[in-house]
């Protein structure tokens, strides 16, 4: 199941992405770090909230990715809080890897 293009995450960047999978609605935010891509739900571990502060639209400087709620603040490549309400804590990881030009999910 393609995610996003390779093209649509510039390196450090954050993008969501939402789709209906087996019935359900799902939030997803694709990052890229070193040229290598990873996702995450779009779950804050804080209080279960979205991270973006318009829907796609994160908060992000030097590739880290600050929760609009609170202020929680994530490593792109790792999806660990670094700082703020939850520090320590993880975003969920959702698998992905490249196909072609194509960010795919594998695992949710
Ligand atoms: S919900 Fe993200 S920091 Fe509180």
């Amino acid at each position: 199941m393609p995610l996003c293009g390779v093209d649509d995450v510039a390196e450090g960047a954050a993008i969501g992405v939402e789709m209906e999978l087996f019935g359900e609605h799902h939030a997803f935010i694709v990052t890229c770090a070193d040229g290598r891509f990873h996702a995450y739900r779009n779950l804050c571990p804080h209080a279960g909230r979205r991270l973006d502060w318009a829907p796609g639209r994160f908060l992000l400087k030097d590739r880290v990715l600050v929760c609009a709620v609170h202020g929680a603040s994530f490593r792109v490549e790792s999806g660990l809080c670094i700082g703020g309400p939850c520090q320590g804590d993880h975003l969920l990881r959702v698998g992905v890897e490249v196909e072609g030009d194509a960010v795919m999910l594998t695992s949710l």
